[in-house]
């Protein structure tokens, strides 16, 4: 990279000298031979580098080096939660006098990035210069990289009343530092919200931690949260820390509580009550400051009626409870949530901008999303792929082949729904399930049910359920 190098030295000859390095070296020179001066050009000229002498007229090489400080916290903000970075913006090499080195590990401590001993010679020059930039370049790709990250979490698409609700209990809980249940099916964006009052929360610059506590059988998932001691068990070679302790200051996620085991139940209550715990193998107790966030999609008051969910640990969990709506109780979001992935979709591969054609949104209306939030994702990333133009037709939406449990496949799910939308649901699943099962032939589909084979076809029509297999295009939409 071409940068812009700040030059600050009162004597003539020095300056020059490392004016012309620097433009040799493919880089923009700027100078000044006092402090003020420095910190204006600072200021209105915002240098990648600064190479700062120490003994300088008006005012010290350290004093500029603490203003910079400061200005960067100031622009921070008052509230900011962030930790002072390691070096100051711009960085600074100090350039010292032989036997002033005490002053140079003072700038050191004060956020410089590095020091050169008067006088140096123009390659020792050149590394200093290179590894301060390097440093830079990669400070800046971690910038960019880190806020891709949070963008890809960013929006939290949709207006539906319900969820709005839910998301205005979430935004006051973020700022203290409360439990939080997320309650919801499966789908519905509990991890996304998870994720979102973190950011929210005072502890955004801190890590946020998910744990699966469905994945891991009891000693593992103590190992996972707690971590262990070395030589806590054959094979724990080195301490280890658990998430809790990585997570320190931020946020812990634990994901699927509904299914931890019931010992380790026991073990995080004690977290929650006293904000302590053990590492595997440990004697000593260790204190933590973490916010807990839980989700699941179980109902837990029937997980406590039948024994395998400790009612102590619910009180403690559920401090403050958000339950997130289905997407068949907002389907007002579908046209918001629809364009949403299909934009995200196109930039994945094709950067073609797709739309849904009426059809398709009413089939969409009508389904019943047993996977709510995240099948709507993956039925339109599939139909992107099998759509041949930028219109998303039923044919590509295949929303009959995504059930997979026998609940699902017949378009229920436990909870009660309209009669009509369940009758609706039901019958649209025996027709597609007959298509499946007889390798989309109709007339044979027909035969299955026992239905003249037009009143099969007017059937199909009606419910717009497509007559051809989700993963080939029906030859008609070839382009
Ligand atoms: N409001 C929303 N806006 C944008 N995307 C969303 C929204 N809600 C959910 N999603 C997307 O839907 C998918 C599922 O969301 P998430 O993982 O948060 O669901 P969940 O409730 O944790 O599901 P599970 O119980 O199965 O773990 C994710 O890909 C997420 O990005
Ligand atoms: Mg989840």
């Amino acid at each position: 990279m071409r940068a812009k190098i700040l030059l600050v030295d009162d004597d003539r000859d020095i300056l020059l000298g490392l004016e012309n390095r620097i433009t040799w070296m493919g880089h923009e020179p700027l100078t000044a031979s006092d402090g003020a001066e420095a910190l204006r050009l600072i200021e209105q000229e915002a240098p990648d580098l600064v190479l700062l002498d120490l003994e300088l007229p008006h005012r010290s090489g350290l004093e500029v080096l603490q203003q910079v400080r400061e200005a960067a916290a100031v622009a921070a903000g008052p509230d900011s939660e962030t930790p002072l970075a390691t070096y100051t913006t711009p960085l600074i090499i100090i350039l010292t006098a032989f036997g002033t080195i005490e002053r140079a590990v003072q700038a050191m401590h004060l956020g410089a990035f590095d020091f050169l001993t008067k006088p140096f010679t123009a390659d020792h020059l050149t590394v200093v210069i290179k590894k301060a930039l390097e440093t830079l370049a990669l400070d800046r790709h971690v910038d960019v990289l880190r806020k891709e990250v949070e963008g890809q979490y960013d929006p939290i698409v949709g207006t539906n009343q319900k969820m709005a609700a839910q998301l205005a209990i979430a935004k006051q809980a973020a700022a203290a530092p409360v439990t939080v249940l997320l309650l919801g099916e499966t789908g519905t964006g509990k991890e996304v919200i998870a994720r979102a009052i973190h950011r929210w929360s005072p502890r955004r610059d801190k890590p946020f931690v998910a744990v699966n506590c469905a994945a891991l059988p009891d000693t593992l998932l103590e190992n996972e949260l707690f971590g262990h001691e070395r030589g806590a068990y054959t094979g724990a070679l080195k301490r280890e820390p658990g998430k809790i302790e990585i997570a320190e200051g931020g946020t812990v996620f634990l994901d699927e509580i509904g299914d931890m085991p019931l010992l380790m139940q026991s073990h995080l209550l004690r977290v929650l009550q006293d904000q302590t715990f053990y590492r595997v193998g440990g004697t000593q107790l260790i204190r933590t400051n973490v916010r807990f966030i839980a989700a699941t999609n179980k109902d837990l008051r029937q997980a406590i009626r039948q024994g395998t969910f400790r009612e102590d640990l619910y009180y403690r969990l559920a401090v403050i409870t958000s339950t997130l709506p289905p997407l068949r109780e907002r389907l007002d979001d579908l046209p918001a949530l629809s364009e949403y992935f299909l934009r995200r979709a196109a930039g994945l591969g094709t950067h073609r901008q797709y739309t849904l054609s009426d059809r398709a949104l009413t089939l969409m209306h009508q389904y019943h999303w047993p996977g709510n939030v995240r099948e709507l994702e993956n039925v339109l990333t599939r139909a992107v792929i099998l759509s041949t133009g930028a219109t998303i037709e039923p044919s590509h939406l295949s929303l009959m082949a995504v059930s997979s449990t026998p609940d699902q496949e017949s378009g229920l799910d436990s909870s009660l729904h309209a009669y009509h939308e369940m009758m609706e649901a039901y019958s649209k699943n025996i027709l597609a399930r007959a298509l499946q099962q007889n390798g989309w032939n109709q007339t044979r589909a027909a035969e299955a049910l026992k239905l003249q084979r037009t009143y099969f076809t007017k059937l199909l029509r009606q419910k717009q359920i497509s007559g051809h297999p989700p993963h080939t295009r029906p030859d008609n939409e070839a382009e």
